[in-house]
């Protein structure tokens, strides 16, 4: 089904976004693994959070949706009961990746499963390290959904350097390492969001520019009251709508602002964007505070190698601010784009090319120059919500407005997307 939208005037006001999707996963894994009531506030709505509560009740933890939290009552080391049926994970890669840090550890059978885009996307990257540390885990051919994960009467610590720069693959080890008695260490060079280390309270230290995490048995999570801050890749849709449309000004409250999230803020300030930042606080080793925005004039700017980890999400909005820019717009350095929901890159060339724009395609990201037409485009969503939102919002900025096809997929981590827009938009 299409969507539709109109060229808006501006935007105005204030607005609450749900929790942070990866916080949100994190928190239910680690209330799932302690022993006790855990109570989480402003978990996030999406469907992939969804996956993950669901793969947990499998696994015989009881979770309570109640009025302003869910509340999750842990079963401890071990505690898991051996799922009857296989574990869905629906769109989800981090309830993929992460959970099977976890099921390699256990003395039960599992079989992990998703949908179509799941079971495409690759997970030798997490089999490979969890292999390593005596787990016994098969994916099908190409190492890609169903993985058949066997038990294991003990796991070994190891020493592993990330050979790709991804949070999932780091959380998978971490989570693993969280069952054995030596401590296992992860090492990254270009540092990927750091969430799980955060909220387990992990020992992390920086050696010759890379980062070291470590864990083991003594950081075996305990019960806890969890605040969820509200989710940055979320926000950034209403940030560059913001941005990109004249007399506008926009508060965004309570949003995550962690150091390993805010590369999005960074790049959109250097590209010229007014964005600060109010009311800071803490929870649970988390930052998270006010997000004000004001339309900008922006410029295009080199984007560092080393920063693509902290924006993978955002590329595709940042794209779309990227187009209005001054100047040249060029992503490279991020072939991690095409194993996302959809391939990524691939998906916004397409749907820029149908501006009449010059698109041009490498293997690690596309560069745009020229002036966009004036026929109404039809985007393609395919299925992913990130690439729905972002084109939802070049959509509203468009002259001749735009559509988006297949556009109920911003379920994935935003069902209230159209809602929230119609609170800010005038
Ligand atoms: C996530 C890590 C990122 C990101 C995903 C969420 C997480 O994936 O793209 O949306 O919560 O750990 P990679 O770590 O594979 O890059």
């Amino acid at each position: 089904m299409f969507q539709e939208f109109n060229k808006i005037e501006k935007v105005s006001g204030e607005l609450k976004l749900p929790g942070d999707k990866s916080i949100s996963h994190r928190a239910v894994m680690f209330s799932s693994l302690s022993k006790g009531k855990s109570v989480i506030y402003n978990l996030s709505d999406g469907e992939d959070v969804k996956s993950t509560k669901n793969c947990f009740k499998q696994l015989g933890i009881q979770v309570e949706n109640k009025k302003d939290t869910v509340e999750i009552e842990g079963k401890g080391f071990k505690g898991f009961k051996k799922p009857l049926t296989p574990l869905d994970a629906g769109n989800s890669g981090t309830t993929t990746r992460l959970i099977s840090g976890i099921l390699i550890a256990q003395n039960f059978e599992s079989i992990v499963i998703g949908d179509e885009s799941l079971s495409k996307r690759p997970m030798k990257r997490i089999i490979d390290p969890l292999s390593l540390m005596g787990g016994r885990i098969e994916g099908s051919k190409n190492s890609t959904l169903p993985l058949k994960i066997f038990p294991v009467e003990k796991i070994n610590a190891i020493d592993y350097e990330l050979p790709i720069a991804s949070a999932q693959i780091k959380s998978a080890v971490l989570l693993a390492g969280l069952h054995g008695y030596e401590v296992t260490s992860v090492i990254e060079k270009f540092p990927s969001r750091d969430h799980t280390e955060k909220m387990l309270g992990l020992k992390v230290e920086k050696k010759d520019s890379k980062k070291i995490s470590y864990s083991s048995r003594i950081n075996y999570p305990l019960p806890h009251e969890y605040f969820v801050p509200s989710d940055i890749s979320t926000a950034s849709f209403f940030i560059v709508l913001t941005l990109l449309t004249k007399n506008s000004f926009l508060r965004i409250k309570d949003v995550t602002i962690n150091e390993t999230r805010i590369g999005i803020l960074n790049v959109l300030k250097e590209m010229g964007g007014s964005i600060e930042i109010e009311n800071q606080k803490e929870t649970t080793g988390e930052l998270y505070g006010d997000i004000i925005i004001k339309s900008s004039q922006l410029h295009n700017v080199k984007i560092d190698e080393k920063i693509i980890p902290n924006i993978i999400d955002e590329i595709p909005i940042l794209s779309i601010a990227g187009i209005f820019a001054e100047g040249d717009l060029e992503i490279r350095n991020a072939s991690e784009l095409r194993g996302k929901e959809t391939d990524r890159i691939n998906a916004i060339v397409s749907n820029l090319s149908l501006l009449g724009l010059n698109v041009e395609e490498f293997d690690d990201g596309f560069s745009v120059n020229g002036e966009t037409n004036n026929e109404v485009p039809i985007f393609e969503s395919y299925g992913d919500h990130r690439i729905a939102m972002a084109f939802g919002i070049l959509s509203l900025v468009l002259t001749q407005g735009g559509k988006v096809n297949n556009f109920g997929c911003v379920n994935i981590s935003n069902p209230n997307f159209l809602s929230q827009l119609k609170e800010v938009v005038r």
